[in-house]
């Protein structure tokens, strides 16, 4: 039985997006519980400035929490060379840096146009692979933009290859705004994977217009193998208005485990972890597997 990786996003792309402030305790119960349901990748938290999104701004006090010589892999988001001293001081073993494939969102999220932005990561990703730390990098608006509308597959395939080039291990590709249908997935897959080894490519769907599931069958059956979800569909971008949360990681684990892979999560305990940060959310899990299985436990 093949494996499937999960990244679970959801402490990170999930509570970002929070309008009330989710208190430290919350998160480390929520981290707690989704590492014990079998997640072992959680992106934990962001070095990003705490002026554009202040949901992150307790990541290092996350961090530090946490057991990050364990078996969990606990990356945080690194945007420029201060989130970079920060993740080192944190002890950080994994990064990600985050690019997009469109001007626009690239300038509204980081300020930067790509190719400032690519410089920018070259310098620290040069000091993350000297200091021993992985980095992963990202690629936002990878089938549309939310100012641009829909973006070119080639783009994509420029701006993942300049990133895996400069030596990320992996190059996860962000249907942001959620638009993807599994035919324009698939283009962009198929002008990404002309670069890029299909083994080294993660999907990273937002649910938007209920697509993700859909697009993620089409992924695999491409050879993908990794899946960024986030518990209960938690999430969006602050810097894409309109943008829902990512797939949900039990809906995705779900699909997963009916086709016959293997995740080596118990989606009982993760079912109970949505409806734990659903209820401290104080709303119901966005996901189907866990609505229909219902609150037993959490
Ligand atoms: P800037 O304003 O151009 O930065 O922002 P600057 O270098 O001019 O510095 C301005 C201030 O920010 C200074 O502080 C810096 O010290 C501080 P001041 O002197 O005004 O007090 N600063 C920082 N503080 C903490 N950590 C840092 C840092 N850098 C500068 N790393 C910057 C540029 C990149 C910092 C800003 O635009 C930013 O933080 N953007 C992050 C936006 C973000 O986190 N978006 C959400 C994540 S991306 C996403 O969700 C998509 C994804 O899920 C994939 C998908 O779905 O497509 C990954
Ligand atoms: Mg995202």
């Amino acid at each position: 039985m093949t494996h499937i990786n999960i990244v679970e996003v959801g402490p990170r792309d999930g509570l970002q997006n929070e309008k009330q402030p989710v208190p430290l305790a919350t998160k480390l119960e929520l981290i707690q519980r989704l590492a014990a349901s079998g997640l072992s990748t959680i992106e934990a938290g962001a070095f990003v400035s705490p002026k554009w999104v202040p949901q992150m701004a307790d990541s290092l006090a996350v961090l530090q929490a946490l057991d990050l010589h364990g078996t969990i892999n606990y990356p945080v988001l690194v945007p420029n060379d201060k989130g970079l001293d920060a993740a080192l001081d944190a002890g950080v073993r994994e990064i990600a840096v985050f690019g997009a494939a469109s001007e626009a969102f690239s300038q509204k999220n980081i300020n930067a146009s790509i190719s400032d932005s690519l410089q920018r990561f070259e310098s620290v990703m040069k000091r993350a692979l000297a200091a021993n730390i992985r980095v992963r990098g990202y690629v936002s608006c990878v089938v549309g933009c939310p100012y641009e509308g829909t973006v070119a597959p080639r783009k994509v395939a420029e701006v993942a290859k300049a990133l895996y080039e400069m030596g990320c291990y992996e190059i996860s590709l962000g249907d942001t705004i959620g638009v993807g249908t599994p035919n324009t997935v698939t283009d962009m897959l198929d002008a990404v994977s002309e670069a890029i080894p299909m083994s080294r490519l993660a999907g990273h769907f937002h649910d938007t217009y209920g697509m993700a599931i859909a697009n993620i069958h089409t992924a695999l059956q491409l050879g993908v193998h990794t899946f960024d979800s986030s518990v209960a569909g938690l999430g969006g971008c602050p810097y894409a208005q309109g943008a829902s949360g990512n797939v949900a990681t039990e809906d995705v684990v779900y699909l997963l485990h009916g086709l016959g892979y293997r995740t080596g999560i118990d989606l009982a305990a993760l079912s109970d972890t949505a409806w734990f940060i659903a209820g401290a959310l104080g709303r119901e899990p966005g996901s189907k597997y866990a609505k229909a299985r219902g609150a037993r436990a959490g």
